[in-house]
């Protein structure tokens, strides 16, 4: 096995199952639990059948956390909103190929406002639809789930598409990020990461766990 498999994976809790009424703290406290990165799931009732959050959220969240925001748009289009989530805080912006018709052309947008460009592969997207763009593209996020709602079971169809995926980045000698998204539990992990994952998006199994930090170091280990 290679080296990236024998490191721990980055955990990217989602604020999707967080309690809303008290994000600061639960940002504060997945923070303090040993996060690598903070995933903000914006919906818009129209792309995904839930509405969540816009740009003000994040930029309100922004001064409370040091992590990187890995920001998921699951709104269409997404074009029109990308300066305003790179100007709230986002560090990441993440765009699904089907939320609008020139996804080059986001991408190099998102590059252009000093930000890091993703693309967000559904369960049904062949990994095809980054392959010509993988020179614009930082992280390949892979839904485990169809977008919209959390708590959802992990698809194992995904699994070989993690692994295709994985080789096509190292075919190609980049060092884009490989994200899972999606019914990320203490038993799916360990079969993501050995698929090829180095970073794990996880909102009912860490903020439905009772102990963080606990929830945040048995998902991080599953790889090793
Ligand atoms: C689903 C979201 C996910 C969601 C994951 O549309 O993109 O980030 O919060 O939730 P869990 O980890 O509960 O499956
Ligand atoms: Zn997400």
């Amino acid at each position: 096995m290679s080296e990236r498999f024998s490191r721990p994976a980055v955990i990217a809790p989602s604020i999707l199952a967080a309690d809303f009424s008290r994000l600061r703290e639960e940002v504060q406290a997945v923070e303090a639990a040993g996060a690598g990165w903070l995933h903000l799931d914006v919906m818009d009732g129209h792309f995904v059948p839930n509405i969540t959050f816009g740009p003000a959220l994040v930029a309100s969240l922004r001064p409370h956390c040091r992590l990187p925001f890995d920001v998921h748009l699951m709104i269409a289009p997404a074009d029109p909103y990308l300066k305003a989530f790179a100007d709230a805080g986002a560090d990441h912006i993440l765009v699904h190929p089907e939320s609008g018709p020139h996804l080059h052309r986001s991408l190099q947008a998102i590059r252009a406002l000093g930000k890091k460009p993703g693309v967000v592969l559904n369960p049904a997207t062949p990994i095809e639809a980054v392959a010509w763009v993988m020179d614009l593209v930082d992280v390949v996020l892979v839904m485990g789930v169809n977008p919209g709602f959390g708590g959802q079971s992990f698809l194992d169809s995904q699994l070989p598409k993690i692994a295709a995926l994985r080789q096509l980045i190292d075919a190609s000698g980049r060092d884009t990020v490989i994200e899972v998204d999606g019914g990320i539990t203490t038993a799916t992990a360990p079969r993501v990461r050995a698929a090829g994952a180095s970073v794990l998006v996880a909102g009912t199994a860490v903020f439905g766990a009772p102990d963080y930090a606990a929830a945040i170091a048995a998902l991080s280990a599953g790889g090793a």
